[in-house]
């Protein structure tokens, strides 16, 4: 996509989630909430992107960059609003369109992305925004509309009447703005509550005053607009990913017995036919081939390959390591960075680490 940058806010305290690191980097299934949103982004064909952090809670964490991505720093953490105008010095020469999310929204899909942009394009809006309507929307800012159904803005909760409380159609947390327009309305925010924020949310009120569009597109899925904020939030963001995730293996043929209790990260690769037993984790960088028999009771570590055909049983451990095709290893095993061959059978109870075990009767 032309025209059009996209900036991940992702610079906030993380006060909510009571953690030395910030939300964003926290993993569902093997991935950093910010690196769904990133892979969003790329998959819907934005090449550039600024990603704002501060420094404080980043300290120590690696996160790889990915290519077309760059850090802006918020230095003092004033809120949403603030973060977005750390962007306008690298922005400012720029006439396009700017898309702007959350770092913690990891389950928007790509599909309404698209159709934000395109809507938003379509349009010609100052801003158009991703709406979604929760019957229980606390902690969410709430869509104030006129009685012409237009958006004129957008009240957090804690600014909020009690009617406006009320209000279930709430903001997603996705945005895109005309750049320059955007930038214009950051200018004339005003602090707000007793931490004296700027809130990105208030430049949608600036906006409609100066009689812009600002249009929207509204999800029937409430999961994906889902604004991780606390450890509930994960946890539940994470069930939301793994059914996702494991719908995914189960279209492509990999039979699932017990999808509540089995764990699968998102880049693992699983053949047509392997079937899963219940309380299995299966983690990243996992390879399984066709015809494998995983579980109950098994944890699949990083660096791993099953071939096709592989047994793997009950309460059975193994990290990388590569187990050929037809191999068994059924009942207490623990195998690590080893090499099983052909058709070899490992008795119960085995520990193996670096070594390779041959197949003599092939
Ligand atoms: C925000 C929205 C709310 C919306 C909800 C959706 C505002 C004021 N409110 O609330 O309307 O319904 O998201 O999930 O925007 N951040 C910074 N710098 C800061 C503060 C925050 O970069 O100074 C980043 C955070 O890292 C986070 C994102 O902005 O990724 C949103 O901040 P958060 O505190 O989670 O806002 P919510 O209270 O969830
Ligand atoms: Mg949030």
């Amino acid at each position: 996509m032309s025209d059009i940058k996209a900036v991940i806010l992702a610079a906030g305290k993380s006060t909510r989630m009571h953690s030395g690191f910030s939300k964003v980097l926290h993993k569902i299934y093997g991935k950093s909430m910010l690196e769904y949103v990133l892979d969003d982004i790329r998959a819907i064909g934005i090449k550039e992107t600024l990603i704002v952090i501060n420094n404080q809670n980043w300290t120590g964490r690696k996160f790889p960059l990915p290519k077309g991505a760059r850090i802006i720093f918020q230095k003092r953490l004033l809120g949403t609003g603030h973060a977005l105008r750390q962007t306008q010095k690298v922005l400012s020469s720029f006439r396009g369109d700017v898309l702007v999310l959350y770092g913690d929204t990891p389950l928007l899909t790509t599909d309404t992305l698209r159709k934000l942009v395109e809507k938003h394009r379509a349009s010609c809006a100052a801003c158009t925004l991703l709406t979604v309507t929760l019957k229980k929307p606390a902690g969410y800012g709430r869509i104030v509309r006129d009685e012409k159904n237009d958006i004129v803005r957008i009240v957090e909760e804690a600014d909020a009447s009690l009617y406006e409380r009320m209000i279930e159609e709430v903001n997603a947390g996705v945005y895109c703005f005309n750049a320059k327009e955007a930038f214009r309305a950051l200018a004339s925010l005003k602090p707000k509550g007793p931490k004296r924020e700027f809130y990105l949310t208030d430049a949608v009120e600036i906006l409609a005053k100066r009689k812009l569009t600002i249009d929207y597109i509204h999800t029937e899925n409430p999961d994906e607009a889902i604004g991780v904020n606390s450890r509930l939030d994960l946890a539940r963001a994470q069930t939301l990913a793994k059914n996702r995730i494991l719908t995914k293996f189960m279209d492509l043929g990999v039979g699932i017995i017990d999808p509540i209790t089995t764990h699968i990260y998102n880049d693992v690769e699983i053949g047509q036919d392997t079937i899963i037993y219940p309380f299995t984790v299966i983690e990243s960088d996992v390879r399984v081939g066709r015809k494998c028999k995983i579980g109950p009771f098994s944890r699949i570590r990083p660096g791993t390959v099953l071939n096709d055909g592989v047994e793997i049983g009950n309460f059975v451990e193994i990290v990388g390591s590569s187990v050929s095709s037809g191999a068994a290893i059924k009942h207490h095993c623990y195998i690590e960075d080893s090499d099983v061959d052909k058709g070899v059978n490992i008795a119960a109870g085995s520990v193996i680490i670096k070594n390779k075990i041959v197949n003599r009767n092939p």
